[in-house]
């Protein structure tokens, strides 16, 4: 338990330090892969605080990215799974001939990425390449697997830089774990 954490059910998974040292070494397998010119497209709201990272420590591997946004939610109001992805706010960017990269919180069913994937792909983007933070694996439901990927994530609930529960906890600059 780092003294970082707010609350006693918190236990800290990967700390300030880690994130952005792993963060500069994506930046750069991004750059060797995908040139220097990406659109970045975070599907919000989880990913913002990675995205943000990613895109500075881009500009620091030498790129030059572009930015845009979707929002995408594969839950109901019920939070329970239908399985099924909707678009919440899309994105405004012309895609056709771009080197899109999707940046999400989570892989886990693998629905979300694999939905905005094809989306990118149907806007006849130039490429398409998917990077996530956090990689459940075990999970998936879909063929799916991410490019590019931070940190292999165990079966827990994660909170923190960036990704909530219940709207709480997305300023925390670690990626922590609620214990029951
Ligand atoms: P998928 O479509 O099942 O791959 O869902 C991935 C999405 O579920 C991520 O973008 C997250 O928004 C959400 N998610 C999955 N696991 C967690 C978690 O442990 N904490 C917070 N959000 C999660
Ligand atoms: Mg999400």
């Amino acid at each position: 338990m780092s003294i970082l954490a707010p609350d006693a059910r918190i236990t800290v998974l990967i700390d300030e330090n880690q994130l952005g040292a792993r963060v500069r070494e994506l930046a750069g397998e991004i750059v060797a892969a995908m040139g220097p010119n990406p659109l970045l497209i975070p599907v919000l709201k989880g990913s913002f605080i990675f995205a943000a990272d990613l895109l500075r420590a881009l500009h620091l591997a030498g790129a030059v990215p572009d930015m845009d946004f979707i929002s995408l939610s594969s839950y109901g109001a019920d939070k329970v799974s239908r399985g099924e992805v909707v678009i919440l706010r899309d994105t405004e960017a012309e895609i056709a001939g771009r080197d899109v990269l999707i940046v999400d919180d989570i892989l886990e069913s693998g629905r979300t990425l694999a939905f905005a994937k094809d989306l990118m792909v149907a806007r006849r983007a130039k490429s398409v390449m998917t990077c996530v933070l956090l990689n459940k694996s075990g999970k998936l439901a879909v063929q799916m697997s991410a490019d590019f990927v931070g940190f292999e994530c165990p079966d827990k609930f994660v909170i923190g830089y960036g990704m909530d529960v219940a709207h709480a906890y997305r300023q925390l600059p670690f990626v922590g774990a609620v214990e029951d």
